[in-house]
């Protein structure tokens, strides 16, 4: 991304009429938010779940295209609800009728869209089609999920751990289970705002090395620390315990992976380890019986839903600070006072 604009977006008659995009901000993965940029997000999105109403004709005028490869119910759901309750409207492309670069080449379909919507919301199968959609679309491409990164998902998780903690820095939080999408996000945004976390996962199954490399870069300049292991122990005395699914969209079911995965389930026992009354975090859905179980999933310290709830509010926030620098103005520091809830 480069660096947020402070003028007026364009209109997109003027978009019409550009060949190829120049200085078009997307969000492809939380890197491409600027340290500063992502406590702002998250200081704009406490203020806009504080008081919504302030923001009811923020998007007015404007349109946003969701385009899924794959199925959805909260990103779904909260950016269609969030866009409109700030004036815009929203349409939900049917990946059967209007699927992307398959009926026609990715730059057609990029360069047809930018013609009627100011921004793409996208949730691909691989994340070179993110990428792709960037080289040629001159409205912002938002990902909403790819094989790779979840950055809202992440967006929203620091909210949530912003909320219940009094700072995204403070709690240190344990990643317990398969080194996939979600977990490279939460990285990449613990690493961002200088928190703590430990990934456990099995042998196998750690994140990708060229994200943990990008992500110990980022830790260098703001203090953050992210360690990696295979040992379940090192849950103790975290404040927070974050999970996801053994097999995510797109991937194939296989046996080993899911006998790897097995012993990290996360249950009364091992939250047991965890400081007393650490937090319970996952992105949902939830397989229930597998990665977690309902007593942990279903406890008071479970915040999984408050996770949901926060997809709304960061969205909108990045979704202003994309389309609508006029009116927002990032602070490039927060107070706890900013998050609660
Ligand atoms: N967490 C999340 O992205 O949920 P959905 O797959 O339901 O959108
Ligand atoms: N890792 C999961 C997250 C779902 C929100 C997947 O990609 O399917």
């Amino acid at each position: 991304m480069t660096a947020l604009a402070s003028t007026t977006p364009p209109s997109r008659t003027v978009l019409a009429s550009a060949h190829r995009p120049v200085a078009t901000r997307h969000l492809t993965c939380v890197h491409d938010l600027a340290q500063h940029e992502v406590h702002g997000l998250l200081a704009l999105a406490a203020r806009i779940k504080r008081d919504p109403s302030a923001w009811s004709t923020a998007f007015r005028g404007m349109a946003l295209a969701l385009a899924f490869e794959k199925p959805s119910l909260r990103t779904r759901a909260s950016f269609e609800v969030g866009f409109q309750l700030m004036g815009g409207s929203v349409v939900f492309m049917d990946q059967r009728d209007s699927p992307i670069g398959q009926r026609e080449a990715l730059s057609d379909w990029a360069r047809s869209m930018e013609r009627w919507f100011d921004a793409l919301v996208v949730r691909t199968m691989s994340h070179g089609t993110v990428e792709a959609l960037t080289a040629w679309s001159s409205i912002p491409v938002v990902n909403a999920l790819s094989d790779l990164h979840h950055p809202c998902q992440a967006m929203a998780d620091l909210l949530t751990l912003a909320e219940r903690f009094g700072s995204p820095s403070t709690p240190h939080v344990a990643w317990v289970g398969d080194g996939n999408n979600v977990c490279h996000s939460l990285m990449e945004a613990i690493a961002s705002v200088g928190g703590r976390l430990t990934v456990i996962t099995p042998s196998g199954f750690a994140p990708s090395a060229d994200i943990v490399r990008a992500v110990q870069a980022r830790c260098m300049r703001t203090g953050a620390s992210i360690r990696f292991t295979h040992d379940l122990e090192a849950v103790a005395g975290v404040n927070a315990v974050y999970t996801d699914t053994w097999i995510s969209m797109g991937e194939a079911d296989a046996e080993p992976k899911r006998a790897a995965l097995r012993p990290y389930q996360v249950n009364a026992g091992l939250m047991a380890k965890a400081a007393p009354g650490a937090a319970f975090m996952h992105c949902l859905p939830a397989h229930r019986g597998e990665e977690a179980t309902d007593d942990v999933i279903d406890a008071p310290t479970s915040v999984v839903f408050d996770q949901a709830e926060n997809r709304m509010h960061v969205q909108c926030a990045i979704l202003l600070a994309l389309l609508r620098p006029d009116l927002v103005e990032l602070p490039t520091t927060f107070v706890p006072g900013d998050f609660v809830a």
